[in-house]
């Protein structure tokens, strides 16, 4: 009882203090749908890659606090060259963007030198700098049918290079890497779900395997599932995603019902930030993300033709 009330004193207590250190240092919080929910709630803006990513270049302020993990706070410091980028918690790391480096995709440049390189921006800031456009979940397709070439290297989710595949006679070529969330949730976890919820739209992110995504009613990115269920007249709503955009789901749209389409969909190093780690990283102006200019400014040419597609 007695612990119990003091940490809920404490959080009172941390979040009036980072909104005063906010105020002190002309700070904005970004935070991923996937975050904790007291840190969604202490956010000035919580979106999808691509959201945060046009936020970050945009943003009046010289203090960005990225609340997500490494590639996404990289990209605003890219983004936003002459403002301090925090990253709260420096081990929130992403492991499928580290499942190809700028070697790897120089070797594969070298092999089919006709074919354009569109990089999902769940990458490090020195595969960008080797690549000709990035592109998000939720502007893949339209990235990759924009290109003149008809050959695609595309890195590094095979899972969203299959689904982009779909939409286009270009030949896509994908990497062999995945993000260990949504790749582990399996057709029977849509199955399952289906006869435990027979109402309910079936909404899964394009990171997950072909499969699943035959068996879904309706594929987007985060910020696009959030934008689904509140204009939908449906009730009922089946989540293939990480668990963590349920909270603004269901801030966003109260009256409606969320089902994890897995229980296991957890991505760890998101979690890994909490209020304290923002506190602490607002105090000490720690730990910061920087990216050399040489490498930054090829990345920054990616990053931004793919924000110039509307
Ligand atoms: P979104 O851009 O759809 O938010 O996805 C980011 C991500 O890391 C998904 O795993
Ligand atoms: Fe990376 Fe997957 Fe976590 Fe997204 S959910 S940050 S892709 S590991």
């Amino acid at each position: 009882m007695t612990y119990i009330e003091k940490t809920a004193l404490d959080t009172k207590k941390i979040k009036k203090e980072i909104l005063q250190l906010k105020k002190e240092h002309n700070a904005v919080i970004l935070a991923h749908n996937y975050q904790i929910d007291e840190v969604q709630d202490i956010a000035d803006f919580t979106g999808d890659s691509l959201e945060l990513a046009r936020k970050a270049a945009n943003l009046d302020a010289d203090l960005i606090v990225f609340c997500g993990v490494d590639f996404m706070a990289e990209t605003a410091a890219i983004l936003s060259p002459e403002k301090t980028v925090l990253l709260p918690a420096a081990d929130a790391s992403c492991p499928m963007a580290e499942m190809i480096t700028a070697g790897e995709l120089r070797v594969l440049k070298e092999r089919f030198s006709d074919a354009a390189v569109v990089c999902y921006v769940n990458t490090s800031a020195e595969v960008k700098a080797e690549s000709d456009i990035c592109c998000t979940s939720s502007n893949a397709v339209k990235v990759v049918q924009s290109l003149d070439e008809d050959q695609v290297i595309f890195v590094p989710d095979r899972n969203l290079g299959s689904y982009v595949a779909r939409f286009t006679d270009k030949k896509v070529m994908p990497w062999e890497g995945f993000c260990f969330v949504h790749d582990r949730i399996t057709p029977e976890d849509v199955i399952n779900a289906r006869k435990l919820h027979p109402d309910a739209d079936v909404l899964v992110h394009p990171e997950c395997r072909s499969e699943v995504v035959d068996l879904a009613d309706y594929v987007y990115s985060t910020s696009g599932m959030i934008e689904h269920v509140c204009r939908s007249e449906k009730k009922e709503f089946i989540i293939g995603t990480e668990v963590g955009i349920i909270h603004r789901m269901k801030k966003d749209c109260p009256d409606k019902s969320y089902y994890p389409l897995s229980e296991k969909a957890i991505c760890i190093t998101m979690k890994r930030t909490d209020l304290y780690k923002v506190h602490k990283s607002l105090e000490s102006l720690t730990p910061r993300v920087t990216v050399p200019e040489d490498v930054a400014y090829r990345a920054r040419l990616a990053i931004q033709r793919m924000l110039d597609i509307k």
